[in-house]
């Protein structure tokens, strides 16, 4: 069988990529990294790749005509890395169905909230402001809406009485560096089985 070759996109620090490479160096995810693209050029995700020996480019968005060149780069640039799984890693922009279509059940997203509740980018802000007191993340497959894909995983913390949005993003980040790997595992290992908007899997 072939292995399966990501494709990070990140935006930021690259805190949850730094987890999945760490799990591929310790061989629980049997998979390489093709290349990590990030859309800013000061991505902290830039310099963990590299300093990782991954191949790290910059597609900046702002350097592009539209949406459209922006994310034609992104397709071209995967696929001559020969990318098999996209994984969302902390990536800040919102697809367009024609990224989508190129990789369709092969896109995976994380977000820092329980799916379907607090979509969107300040899933912290928004949650603390709700005064919910449970949050946590999901994993999710990408379809063409917005946070709106099959779930594969998902994982709690509680929410506590004086949580900031840092103190709260700090507890649920620890259990996205957890939940991140065991998803692109459990991928890579044939065992994620998704009918609708279901997703089994198959240990
Ligand atoms: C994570 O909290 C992720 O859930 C959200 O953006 C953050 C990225 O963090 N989508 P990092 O860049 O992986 O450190």
């Amino acid at each position: 069988m072939n292995k399966t070759v990501l494709g990070v996109l990140a935006s930021g620090r690259g805190s949850n990529l730094q987890s999945i490479i760490a799990a591929i160096e310790n061989g629980r995810i049997k998979a390489r990294i093709g290349v990590v693209i990030t859309d800013k050029p000061d991505a902290g995700a830039l310099v963990r790749a590299r300093e990782a020996g991954i191949k790290a480019v910059c597609i900046d968005r702002r350097q592009c005509t539209g949406r459209e060149e922006f994310e034609e780069r992104l397709v071209g640039a995967l696929k001559e890395a020969g990318v098999t799984l996209v994984i969302l890693a902390g990536f800040m922009r919102i697809l367009s169905p024609y990224f989508v279509r190129e990789f369709k059940d092969h896109i995976m997203n994380i977000h820092p909230s329980l799916l379907p509740a607090f979509s969107g980018a300040h899933a912290h802000r928004d949650v603390l402001a709700y005064g919910v007191k449970v949050s946590g993340c999901t994993i999710h497959f990408v379809d063409e809406g917005m946070d709106s894909g099959p779930i594969i995983l998902q994982d709690t913390v509680p929410v506590l009485p004086d949580d900031q949005e840092e103190t709260l993003a700090a507890r649920v980040l620890e259990k996205e560096h957890q939940l991140y790997p065991r998803a692109i595992e459990l991928y890579v290992n044939g065992c994620l089985q998704v009918e609708g908007r279901h997703v089994t899997i198959k240990e």
